[in-house]
Parts: structure tokens; sequence; C-alpha cells
């Protein structure tokens, strides 16, 4: 029997401030090329949703590290279940969002999900999106997007997002929130959001998102 190294496996690595889109751009590149997709951001809005039922506070790493290496997470379609519970919609709430970058600064729970993410890297390809893909957990990806646009922008993108859920939003509170979220990412003593050397830039302020596609698409075929 021949086993496929998954080293062999080409992984698109898109990272990027919170809701700059690379989700939706991700997804829709592994759909276009038929790769799987990894949206990490998942796995610690579903540590912040665990350790909120457990009344373990975002503060205590002790008690947060089992619970992220315990995580009894299922991927199915565009769901997400926790030991049986469809937690898909909860989990993009604001508050989850917001408790997800709290327990993300903790050095011990990051490592609890390195294996779990790394998993993922199945044939024929993967697309992983999250803030640490090119610099942390798949380094040797073949290629390395950093996606940005502006805070407004992306608060303006999130607005619109939870107003066709049927969630109520505040553009200044929401404003605020991106702005505290991206400072909380970016100075962070483990794994901080920044562009690795050598990734495309992407600024998708005034892009649609089949544009931001075919570019990711293009430098992935250049590649
Ligand atoms: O991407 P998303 O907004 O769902 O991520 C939620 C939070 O999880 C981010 O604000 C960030 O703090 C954290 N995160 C991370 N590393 C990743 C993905 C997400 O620290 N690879």
């Amino acid at each position: 029997m021949t086993t496929i190294s998954t080293q062999s496996v080409p992984v698109i690595a898109i990272d990027g401030p919170t809701a700059s889109g690379k989700g939706t751009v991700a997804q829709r590149v592994a759909e276009a090329l038929g790769f799987h997709y990894l949206d990490s951001g998942a796995l610690y809005r579903l540590v912040g949703l665990a350790s909120f039922k457990a009344g373990v506070s975002t503060d205590s790493e002790p008690d947060l590290i089992p619970i992220a290496e315990k995580l009894n997470v299922i991927f199915q379609g565009d769901r997400v279940f926790l030991a049986d519970e469809d937690v898909t919609d909860v989990i993009r709430q604001e508050a989850m969002g917001k408790r997800a970058s709290e327990v993300a600064v903790h050095p011990g729970v990051r490592a609890a999900l390195v294996a779990r993410q790394q998993a993922f890297r199945q044939a024929p390809g993967l697309v992983a999106d999250g803030r640490d893909m090119a610099s942390v957990i798949f380094q040797d990806a073949i290629t390395k997007v950093f996606l940005t646009a502006s805070v407004e922008a992306r608060a303006e993108r999130r607005y619109k997002q939870l107003i066709a859920k049927g969630f109520s939003a505040n553009m200044s509170i929401l404003l605020q929130d991106l702005r505290d979220r991206d400072a909380r990412d970016a100075n962070r003593s483990t794994s901080p959001l920044k562009a690795v050397e050598g990734a495309h830039h992407l600024d998708t302020t005034s892009m649609t998102i089949e544009e931001a596609v075919n570019q990711v698409l293009a430098w992935y075929k250049a590649s």
C-alpha cells in the first residue's frame, strides 16, 4: 500500500483580520478547486462557546486547555456540531467572536488546537483561513494570502450579515468591537496576526467577492 504524505498536499493559507471576507473567499476558492476547507476561527469560537457553557472564564488558561483538547466537534457540510448540538449560528454571534479572541491569546489553547487543524490537510488540497495559517499551522503553504479591508468596510459587511440573519446590530458598537479585536489579535505575544514574508497582499475594500476569488486562484495557479 502506498501512503501519500500529507506534506505533498497543497495548502492555500488565507490570513487576515476579522470580517475581512476571508471566510467567504476561502470557501469559494476551495469549491472552485474541489479542495477541503478549514475555518480555523470556528475552532476558537467553539472553545469560546464550550467554556461559556462550562462556566469557565476566558482568563483561565489551565481550565481552557482541557476544553480545547477535548472539543467534541463535527463539521458536516456547512454545519458545525458541538456534542451533537447544531451550534452553527450560535458561534457566529458577536459575543462568541469576542470570547474566541479572548481564549485565542493563550499559548496553551493554541497548542491544543494545532493537530486538529493540521488533520484537515487531505488530498486533493486544502484552503485554510485564519490568523496564523501561513505563519504557524501550514508554514509550507504553497500560496499565502494576507487578505484585508478597511475597518469601515468590514464593519459594514458584518452589519449587513447580522441584519440578514435576523440579529440586531449597531454600527458604532460593531466598529469599536472590530477595532478591539484587531488590537487583541495583532498585539498578542503568541501567533499575532501579521503578514508573513512572501504573502500576497489583497485589499478587498473596493473589490467584489468574485474579483478576490479570481485573484487568489490566479496566484495559486502561478505558484
Ligand atoms: O475568523 P474569526 O473571526 O471566526 O475568528 C474568531 C477569533 O478567533 C479571532 O478574532 C481570533 O482572535 C481567533 N483566531 C485565531 N487564530 C486563528 C483563527 C481565529 O487566533 N487561526
